[in-house]
């Protein structure tokens, strides 16, 4: 069995002989012996590794190349140089698989647009790999921290008949006709009814609040929205987590509580991986980040918000009237400019929001709220939603929304309703503010925006 590099860097003391394996960093040769720098994937550092020419498999060296895989055999001794208290001293050596000179990533600095071209290949890459490993920890601190505060976990469907959002931003479900094998499609029939990957899975998961009291899913949504930004995907990852017996006061509080939870996790557990983020993307990244999770965000409404952004004399690209929709600028100046911390608005106005949001007693407002944060705007989007069964009737109306669609939604408020509320978060956005990237498209292994589906 092997040792992960990253536990035999972590050693405590010298070890007689342990198997690693990983693939070659770079390579330094002099007469008598060589260095192989190796990186198995479990942490930034490499192991170094000192092949003395004798050392059964050397003769393969020159093929131990840059990308190449190799496993190695040896003891653990403390390093003569600096920088990591351990390397190996190889006893045996191999030779696993080579990588020839084309190999794309040589030892040099590669631009985040051309490792987008190979994203197969760009989590070997030191800022990827520590990128990917933060985003697996980040999910299971995600799902922690629903854990202990017993939530129960709803896996929502991804293929859906529903459109929670209204926005008309559904990729179609179709099918092959088997009969051709071309790409002629049969329209309705498979469903018996036009079927679409989910936007959200909140209308679901609000029908499972009202059961099972606190729920929350996670998993992945679509969105065919033709957004050409560094925030949008048309495939991203949401946390949408849902309260029967909650209101919009709740709804903020868990929001913020649990941005805190992930940046303080980030912080403490992923530090290693961090730092490279903090080297090369934002070198103020672990002190804002610090701030983020130790001081309160502020809270103002939607007409608030509208007052100062209208007194900012900024002259912002867009215009800033009650009634429109805050832009990314608009929200950026908020948090970076004005608050300088994350912001969540709240009560906007009922035009501009979906559906399912509760009408406030001004009539004019719903319980929505937006947690925006620097360097992105919008993180979390969410709401108390309409319990009432008249007024949910009402909007489902002026939407065009017909109960033989929507008759299962209608009974959640038909059959013991309570006052509920949830919110969804992007996990990109998240990570993109942890990590202070600045693209959507370099926190996803596999990014999907419109015009790219490569592979
Ligand atoms: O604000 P949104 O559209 O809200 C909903 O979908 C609600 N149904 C959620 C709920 O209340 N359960 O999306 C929620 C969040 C946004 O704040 C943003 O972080 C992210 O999802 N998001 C996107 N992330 C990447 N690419 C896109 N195209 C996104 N659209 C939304
Ligand atoms: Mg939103």
């Amino acid at each position: 069995m092997r040792t992960l590099i990253r536990h035999l860097l972590a050693a405590t003391e010298p070890a007689e002989l342990i198997d690693a394996a990983g693939w070659v960093r770079t390579r330094r040769d002099s007469k008598a012996f060589s260095f192989l720098e190796l990186n198995d994937g479990s942490c930034l550092g490499n192991l170094q590794v000192i092949i003395d020419q004798g050392t059964p498999g050397a003769e393969q060296l020159p093929k131990m190349s840059t990308g190449a895989s190799v496993s190695v055999r040896g003891r653990l001794v403390a390093s003569q140089g600096g920088g990591q208290a351990w390397e190996m001293q190889a006893a045996e050596v191999r030779l696993l698989g080579t990588a020839p000179e084309d190999f794309p990533l040589q030892k040099k600095g590669h631009t985040p647009e051309f490792l987008r071209s190979i994203a197969h290949l760009r989590p070997r890459t030191n800022l990827y790999g520590a990128m990917f490993r933060i985003r697996s920890r980040m999910s299971y601190a995600v799902h922690r921290f629903f854990q202990e505060r017993d939530f129960h976990y709803i896996h929502t469907p991804i293929i859906t008949a529903s459109d929670c959002e209204g926005a008309g931003e559904m990729f179609r479900v179709t099918t092959l006709d088997p009969t051709s094998g071309a790409k002629q499609r049969f329209e309705d029939d498979f469903f018996e009814k036009a079927a679409h990957l989910t936007v959200s899975g909140q209308l679901e998961g609000e029908t499972f609040a009202c059961a099972l009291g606190n729920i929350y899913t996670f998993g992945p949504t679509f969105r065919a929205e033709n957004s050409h930004t560094s925030r949008h995907a048309s495939e991203f990852w949401m946390i949408e987590p849902e309260m029967a017996f909650c209101d919009l006061q709740g709804d903020m509080d868990l929001a913020e509580a649990m941005v805190k939870c992930l940046v303080v996790e980030a912080l403490e557990k992923q530090d290693g991986d961090l730092a490279i983020f903090e080297k090369f993307v934002d070198k103020g990244l672990r002190q804002r980040l610090e701030f983020v999770a130790s001081h309160p965000f502020e809270r103002l409404s939607y007409t608030e918000a509208v007052e100062i952004l209208q007194k900012s004399g900024k002259a912002f690209d867009y215009p800033v009237e009650y009634g429109l929709n805050l832009q990314s600028e608009h929200e950026r100046w908020l948090t970076e400019e004005h608050f300088k911390r994350p912001v969540t608005v709240y009560n906007y106005p009922k035009e501009i929001k979906p559906f399912y949001m509760r009408l406030n007693d001004d009539e004019r407002t719903v319980t929505a709220m937006d947690l925006l944060v620097p360097g992105i705007g919008e993180i979390v989007g969410g709401s108390q939603r309409e319990e009432r069964l008249e007024v949910l009737l009402a909007n489902m109306e002026r939407h065009s929304l017909s109960l033989e669609d929507y008759g299962w939604y209608v009974d959640t408020r038909k059959y013991g309703s309570v006052p509920h509320a949830g919110f969804g978060m992007g996990f990109e956005r998240l990570l993109m503010f942890v990590t202070g990237m600045q693209n959507i498209r370099d926190v996803i292994p596999f990014a999907r925006t419109p015009g790219n589906c490569e592979f």
